[in-house]
């Protein structure tokens, strides 16, 4: 799909207002695929308008729910599931349509779609999840690139240990396990606030699961779910990320429908570069200062360590900093994709392996630069706020995926950032 759309910043202008932010695009992808478990209607709240959220209810009505939006609400009614395969066109159009598979396995015993293959932030093995799925009796047929599975004596619960507490493969086995034959232990479980937020919907559905959130989950399966309301948790990497763009631009946001508790793992990290942090229920107030100061280390961890997602914003604004900070980057492989486009507006960093270091400068300048992922874009447009002169975002495919009208929200607090198609 060509995207001709960009971004024109006119930057180094300071920020100041108000940015509420959206409902967890990584909660609101499982908790719809969980959506087809159950055989009366759900209503979400709180849903963000995303394309990769487009993208989850074009597949849920291929399969044939019935899904409504109306605003930040989603109704789905998945009575009437018809088929048990995600088309090609589907598949490619979002890396995390993965998490379907349990949910379709479950629903209708059998499934059948295409690895996701790899994406910007390298290859994305799913070996996690198809071990877990088979141990829980699914047999998988992996034949170039699609998956044939089949669950025949239907799901039974099972001891799964991960040897990487994987998001994806932690929510496909909760997924899998809630309506299986008796009970499922995960040790090695992720522990982000999405999993806690996928059992919480799950569990109001007529779950029985415990310990989501702590590193052993336990999941009794019961014979059905039935609809029920929930509203989304806020998107703590979209909170990250606007948080990011004061710090770059020294000014003072007011940032609001958070859940500060998502937020812990990212503040040290904050507040070492110079920013202060009040919170109060769940609005933030951070007051960059005037020139940031150099974060020693920032290395991605599963929760509760530092989220890889916040990786490339927080490089963004570091690159204006008064020293060196260096970023390790545990989580993916190559996720350092948005390097090179920041030192096209004058950033000086060098990249070795998972190191990056980053020298920070007095001064970026615009120039053009294409998102390269959906994080690397965000960051592209810390550097263009903070830079002096224009700079055009390109690749803004990426950027709308996660964030729900970014421009919008940044010009409401006085950027100037504009959509050109
Ligand atoms: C989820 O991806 C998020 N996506 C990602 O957010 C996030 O970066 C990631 O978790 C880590 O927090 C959604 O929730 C939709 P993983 P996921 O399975 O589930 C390896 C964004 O920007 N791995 O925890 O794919 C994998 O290669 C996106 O919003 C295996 O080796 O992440 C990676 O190195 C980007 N085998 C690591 O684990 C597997 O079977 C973390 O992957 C699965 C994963």
């Amino acid at each position: 799909m060509f995207d001709v759309a960009k971004f024109l910043i006119e930057g180094h202008k300071r920020l100041q207002g108000e940015i509420l932010v959206h409902g967890a695009k990584n909660s609101t992808l499982p908790i719809l695929a969980a959506s087809m478990l159950c055989n009366t209607e759900t209503v979400l709240h709180n849903c963000p308008v995303l394309s990769d959220v487009e993208t989850c209810a074009k597949i849920l009505r291929y399969l044939g729910c019935r899904v409504i939006r109306s605003g930040g609400d989603v109704t789905i009614d998945s009575s009437g599931i018809i088929h048990s395969d995600i088309p090609d066109y589907l598949m490619r159009e979002m890396r995390s349509s993965i998490v379907f598979l349990g949910a379709i396995v479950a629903r209708t015993g059998r499934a059948k779609l295409s690895f996701p293959g790899g994406c910007e932030l390298g290859p994305r093995p799913i070996d996690l999840h198809l071990a877990a799925l088979r141990r829980m009796g699914v047999e998988i047929e992996e034949d170039h690139g699609c998956l044939n599975c089949s669950a025949p004596g239907g799901l039974k619960g099972a001891k799964i240990g991960f040897s990487f507490p994987s998001v994806g493969a932690t929510e496909n086995v909760m997924i899998a396990a809630v309506c299986a034959k008796g009970t499922t232990v995960i040790t090695n479980a992720a522990r982000e606030p999405e999993i806690c937020d996928l059992a919480n919907f799950l569990n109001a559905c007529g779950a029985k699961i415990r310990g989501a959130g702590e590193s052993t989950i336990m999941i009794e399966g019961v014979a059905k779910l039935s609809g029920c309301e929930h509203s989304v948790i806020p998107d703590r990497i979209a909170a990250a990320t606007y948080m990011a763009a004061a710090a770059a631009t020294g000014s003072t946001l007011l940032i609001s429908r958070i859940d500060p508790r998502h937020l812990e793992p990212m503040i040290p990290v904050f507040e070492e570069s110079g920013c202060g942090l009040m919170f109060c229920e769940d609005e933030l107030k951070i007051t960059a200062p005037q020139r940031l100061q150099p974060v020693k280390s920032v290395r991605t961890m599963p929760y509760p360590g530092f989220p890889t997602d916040a990786q490339a914003p927080v490089m963004a604004m570091t690159a204006l900093a008064n020293g060196t900070s260096v970023f390790v980057e545990n989580i993916f492989e190559s996720r350092y994709k948005h390097v090179g486009e920041l030192l096209r507006l004058g950033a000086n960093i060098k990249v070795e392996g998972r190191v990056a270091v980053v020298q920070g400068v007095p001064r970026l300048s615009g120039a053009s630069v294409e998102s390269p992922d959906l994080r690397g874009g965000a960051a592209l447009v810390i550097a263009g706020l903070a830079a002096e002169g224009i700079t055009q975002v390109e690749g803004l495919r990426h950027i709308d995926r996660g964030y729900e009208q970014m421009e919008l929200s940044l010009a409401a607090v006085g950027a100037s950032i504009q959509r050109i198609v």
